[in-house]
């Protein structure tokens, strides 16, 4: 039988790198993180990449690097940067090769546990006139959440962060996979 991974997806700051690690060594599972993979990878930050060789080039490299993490055989849990499953090839191979779960969170909790960070490239917003910055950040953060819900929404398992601690997250997620 084909391995089964644990695939964590949702928007940035929803606890993917932080939950990631927790489950893994709770299951004896690797962790890999495919954004630090590509960093890796590539020897550039994704805000260089981004930067110098634009998105459409960060989304390609993505998949590359999403389908072969994937198609290892060693189980493992692996977090996809927020974007990753707008790609219909990411959708399938993950649907295929693991248990996908959603990572949800408000967009308040988000916006606090994102503000100062400078690594999201797609959440470097300017304010247009008479907006804040708190007030541009919120509304990227909505439209982007918005356009990706229907997606995020086709995991196996959908599990709410909002105000929660890692350690509950990592508990109430193991009593779920343990049901599959
Ligand atoms: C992105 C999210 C980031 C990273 C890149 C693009 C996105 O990952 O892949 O900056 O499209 O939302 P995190 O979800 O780990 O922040």
């Amino acid at each position: 039988m084909a391995t089964r991974h644990i695939v964590l997806i949702g928007f940035s700051g929803s606890g993917k790198s932080t939950i990631g690690p927790l489950l893994a060594s709770r299951l004896k599972y690797r962790f890999i993180d495919t954004d630090q993979r590509i960093e890796t990878d590539t020897g550039l930050t994704i805000a260089e990449i981004f930067r110098h060789k634009g998105e459409q080039a960060f989304r390609r490299q993505e998949i590359q690097t999403v389908v072969d993490v994937l198609n290892r055989r060693r189980s493992t849990v692996v977090a996809l940067g927020g974007g990753a499953f707008e790609s219909r090839e990411i959708r399938k191979v993950a649907g295929e090769r693991g248990l996908v779960i959603y990572l949800s969170c408000s967009r308040r909790e988000i916006y606090r546990r994102l503000k100062g960070k400078q690594d999201r490239p797609l959440l470097d917003v300017t304010p247009s006139a008479g907006q804040t910055v708190r007030e541009a950040h919120m509304s990227r953060i909505e439209i982007l959440l918005k356009k990706r819900l229907a997606n995020y929404r086709l995991a196996d398992l959908v599990i709410s962060t909002t105000g929660k601690t890692p350690t509950l997250v990592t508990r109430q997620l193991l009593k779920q996979v343990g049901r599959r």
